[in-house]
């Protein structure tokens, strides 16, 4: 009995958020590092059906690092990344695109077996985003930016309630395929959604002071002292365009911004329906 009314208790708990949140728009990322391991996918997805059930409208951006990796391995292509970006030959923008597609519909595909609703928008189902090369497409090959975002389409899925599941790769206007970092999308997809909040989640707790020493989590960086960081190279590799997207969705308007382990259960549940706040937010500065 004595834990029955705990459990109520933790759902009362959970009200003001559910109100405050109910029918907003949350786009969630989620690296490939929290995919990997198909527990963890699991528990994340639950977590992402369950606020879908409770009005938020998720949306969710997906990385596919660690299996684009070994299917680089595997057939013997070079793993390069410059700042956190993959550097993509055009022979291995389509290995990336055939991976993230596998990604996507793994991802709807647990969805639905939840119970939830989802749409995949990967490029051979509805290609949502429209990418142009990065301005360094002579050093990073066919690396793109977004051009633009189908906002229509995309608000057209969550109305139903159904959860968009967006791969990061696009097509661009000269019909060629682009690698976009999917941290890089999902703060375009913010933006163009006016979400309320962007949630990043990775293989880490958050940011740290002392890579890899999780005492030195940070718990709250404002944005200029996000940018010394990164010039200290106290910020590199993968968390650098984590940190950008942040800083872009906010200048934006995107009221909240997390970066925070997906390896933890419920990490996100924590993080929205109660106080308590985990990992990194980024914010504006005073
Ligand atoms: N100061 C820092 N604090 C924490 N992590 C950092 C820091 N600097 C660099 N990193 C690295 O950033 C990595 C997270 O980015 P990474 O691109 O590897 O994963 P992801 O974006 O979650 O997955 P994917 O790229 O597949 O979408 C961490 O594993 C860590 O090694
Ligand atoms: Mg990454």
């Amino acid at each position: 009995m004595e834990k029955a009314i705990k459990k109520a208790d933790v759902l009362i708990e959970a009200l003001p958020y559910i109100k405050s949140y109910s029918g907003k728009i949350f786009v969630i990322k989620c690296g490939g590092s929290a995919l990997i391991n198909p527990e963890i996918k699991k528990k994340v997805l639950e977590d992402i059906v369950f606020m879908s059930y409770v009005g938020i409208r998720p949306i969710i951006i997906h990385g596919g690092g660690p299996f684009i990796n070994e299917e680089f391995r595997r057939l013997g292509k070079k793993v390069e990344f410059t700042e956190g970006l993959r550097v993509t030959t055009k022979d291995d923008v389509a290995v990336v695109n055939r991976v993230l597609n596998q990604v996507n519909e793994s991802i709807v595909s647990e969805i639905k077996k939840i119970g939830g609703r989802a749409v995949s928008m990967n490029t051979a189902k509805k290609n949502v985003i429209k990418a142009r090369p990065h301005e360094e497409s002579e050093r990073l090959g066919f690396v793109g930016v977004i051009d633009t975002v189908n906002a229509d389409v995309i608000r057209n899925a969550v109305r139903p309630r159904a959860i968009p599941v967006i791969s990061p790769v696009s097509m661009g206007k000269d019909n060629e395929l682009y690698n976009i970092n999917a941290d890089d999308v999902s703060a375009e997809i913010a933006m163009a959604l006016k979400a309320v909040k962007l949630v990043l989640l990775t293989d880490v707790k958050g940011i740290m002071r002392h890579k890899g020493d999780e005492s030195t989590l940070i718990s709250t960086l404002a944005m200029k002292d996000a940018r010394t960081l990164i010039d200290r190279k106290v910020i590199q590799s993968g968390m650098i365009p984590k940190v950008k997207a942040c800083m872009n969705a906010l200048s934006a308007g995107v009221s909240k911004t997390h970066i925070i382990d997906g390896r933890i259960s419920h990490s996100l549940l924590l993080e929205i329906f109660t106080d308590k706040g985990i990992g990194t937010e980024i914010v504006r500065d005073k």
